[in-house]
């Protein structure tokens, strides 16, 4: 298609979408009972209110507005609650009105369209893949399980640490963090070892290093849901369509290699991927490899930079008040002492 055939098609369809929203618009406003909120542009709706620091912005509005504004993020319609009963009517009193993700592109995409914990509606599967993940991987009676792979890997990230090459050089704490979360994470889920040097990178940390920056790409289909096809041209649809491919790969080639009894040996240690395979041949089991494939992401993306996170900000929070830091590490040698090891759970 030349440039002009394009911006032909653009602005014909876009007036023609203005005639038919705003149509829509008063055909809604006359029928719905809706809170108080700022008038919304043509098309835009109240996106172009929303810059700046989220939070901050919505206070902004609620001083104006009110507890609870209604406005228009391009095509979708979205209620802001500002006092803590709205917030709880919402996410306790009316919880499974709620509860449900919106389907946004990226989350569909990398959950294999909802065959996962965070993107599955509210329903039986939800609830079975939210009992597995309690009962096999996040649960008390789980931890000492994992005791051997977290040991493990800390000891590398340590080791790491104690033989660098300069000794005097600083240490990027974040980067460690991230690298023995998700390591850990790896390890638990599906007997994933980090390979290599400590430290450097390997081809899956790069594919979640891209598939996390997705997390954070505004796709225009997510609030212009006519307006997908412009997702293709700006490339971000390519990018995540090419992503989401290599990491489905990476995903397919983990279940091959769970299959493979006489590969892994009888006596192995039963992980994550172990159990959902397990759960995949028991009858009437709606267990299929795209559920297994979407709790991997889920694991990777929900338990890598959670986890690094709260302790990188524990550490900073320390290292700017010494005094608790002392208390810290006066209360982990009385506990670990000269065996430089904690040997508690
Ligand atoms: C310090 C560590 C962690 C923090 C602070 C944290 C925080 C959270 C929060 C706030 C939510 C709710 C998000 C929402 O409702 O939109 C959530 C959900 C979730 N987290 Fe974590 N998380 C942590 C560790 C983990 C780990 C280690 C895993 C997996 C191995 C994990 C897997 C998940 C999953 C699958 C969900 C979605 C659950 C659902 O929709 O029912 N998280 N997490």
């Amino acid at each position: 298609m030349a440039l002009t055939d394009l911006l032909l098609f653009l602005v014909s369809t876009t007036a023609i979408l203005y005639v038919l929203f705003k149509k829509l618009l008063q055909k809604e406003k006359s029928k719905l009972n809706l809170p108080p909120g700022p008038k919304p542009i043509p098309i835009v709706g109240n996106l172009h209110q929303l810059g700046g620091i989220l939070p901050q912005t919505a206070y902004g509005l609620s001083k104006i507005y009110g507890p609870i504004i209604y406005m228009r993020m391009g095509q979708i319609p979205a209620i802001l609650v500002h006092t803590t009963e709205l917030a709880k009517e919402i996410m306790h009193n009316q919880d499974l009105v709620f509860c449900s993700r919106p389907a946004l592109t990226v989350l569909q995409k990398y959950s294999f369209n909802g065959c996962d914990v965070a993107a599955a509606p509210y329903g039986d599967q939800w609830r079975q893949l939210r009992k597995i993940f309690i009962l096999e991987l996040l649960s008390n009676r789980k931890l000492p399980f994992f005791r051997s792979s977290r040991q493990a890997e800390v000891d590398q990230m340590i080791n790491s640490i104690r033989t660098r090459p300069n000794q005097d050089s600083p240490v990027n704490i974040s980067d460690l963090m991230v690298r023995l979360s998700s390591s850990i994470v790896c390890r638990v889920a599906f007997g994933y070892r980090s390979e290599g040097k400590y430290g450097e990178r390997s081809r899956l940390h790069d594919l979640l290093e891209v598939g996390n920056a997705h997390f954070d790409t505004v796709f225009i289909a997510d609030y212009f849901p006519g307006f997908g096809w412009m997702d293709w041209f700006t490339g971000s649809r390519f990018r995540i369509e090419r992503n989401a491919k290599d990491l489905d790969m990476f995903y397919s080639k983990v279940i091959e290699e769970h299959k493979d009894v006489h590969k892994r040996g009888e006596d192995h240690e039963e992980d994550f991927v172990d159990v959902m395979l397990r759960l995949c041949k028991e009858e009437d089991s709606k267990i299929t490899n795209d559920h297994i494939k979407g709790s991997i992401m889920n694991v990777l993306v929900g338990g890598t930079d959670t986890s690094a996170s709260t302790v990188i900000w524990a550490m900073t929070e320390l290292s700017r008040n010494p005094r608790v830091m002392k208390k810290a590490q006066d209360e982990l040698r009385s506990i670990v002492g000269n065996k430089g090891k904690s040997r508690r759970k």
